[in-house]
């Protein structure tokens, strides 16, 4: 059942696990999520970026992912969530299509601007009873991810005391060493600064901790975050990758394949089986 991010965010903190947040592009993504929600009893995010709602439409999408949580995932509880919300017209329209979340992304503007911008989102969501989510410091992406990158612009736990009291976000999305994108499992793992993480948690103790950019970090890493305030762990490039290596396979494999359903039921059992071992990491897995 869809349920309001709230909702879900107490229940974790309650219980001391952390919920995943997927990103999905299309009806297969959407299913391969759904079902590993169902087969592993686990409240999950599903989240949408501007570029797939460009994609796919907004109506379109959350009319299909409303459907599909309410005709199959019974009464395991899913939040729908804006991933990265840049401009102020992608965040009301996602506020008015009935999300309980939005993200409000200004990382990379100075921080007494993000503080302004995310506060206006932040007015305007609350009126509306849906939560925001605010980025300080900046999760870097693809080739901009030096290690010099991310020491430079990691969340300082001053300004996140500062960013929060100002703001009045719900969540907050730290960066810690996390970097999006593949590129990182081309050059090796990062290593997050569990220490940094410490530090954010004890200025703020209160605000759920976003860790985004999950793909491809170690295992014990991850866990480790739990300890320090990440009640959400973001997850996309890992999930694109398993589809679009079992697409190709399968294509490869089976040439004489023509039936569209035939060719994208592998890649959305494979995605959901990367969605059901995430879930046992988190910990969320059998809560419901
Ligand atoms: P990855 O693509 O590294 O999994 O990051 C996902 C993310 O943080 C979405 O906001």
């Amino acid at each position: 059942m869809l349920t309001h991010l709230s909702e879900l965010i107490a229940d974790a903190k309650h219980s001391g696990y952390a919920l995943g947040a997927f990103n999905v592009d299309n009806l297969e993504t959407t299913v391969g999520v759904v079902r590993a929600a169902v087969q592993k009893k686990s409240p999950l995010i599903i989240q949408i970026s501007e570029r797939t709602i460009k994609y796919g439409g907004l109506k379109t999408m959350t009319a299909m992912i409303e459907t599909m949580v309410r005709d199959e995932a019974g009464n395991i509880p899913i939040a729908l969530h804006l991933d990265h919300g840049r401009s102020f017209r992608s965040i009301a329209e996602c506020i008015a299509a009935g999300f309980s979340s939005i993200m409000v992304d200004n990382s990379d503007v100075p921080f007494k601007e993000n503080v302004i911008l995310t506060r206006q989102s932040v007015e305007y969501a609350h009126k509306k009873d849906v939560w925001v989510q605010g980025e300080l410091g900046v999760v870097k992406g693809l080739e901009e991810a030096t290690p010099e990158d991310r020491e430079k612009f990691m969340t300082d736990p001053d300004e996140a005391k500062q960013f929060v009291d100002e703001t009045e976000v719900d969540t907050l999305a730290v960066a810690v060493g996390n970097v999006h994108g593949i590129v990182k499992l081309k050059k090796g793992l990062p290593q997050l600064n569990l220490e940094r993480l410490e530090q954010i948690h004890k200025a703020i103790p209160e605000v759920p901790l976003v860790l985004h950019g999950a793909s491809g970090l170690q295992t014990d890493q991850v866990k480790a975050t739990f300890e320090h305030g990440i009640v959400i762990v973001n997850l996309n490039t890992e999930l694109k990758l398993e589809y679009s290596n079992s697409l190709r396979d399968t294509l490869i494999g089976h040439p004489e394949y023509f039936d569209i359903r035939d060719i994208l039921t592998p890649p959305t059992d494979a995605l959901q089986r990367v969605v059901e071992e995430k879930l046992m990491l988190f910990g969320s897995a059998n809560r419901i």
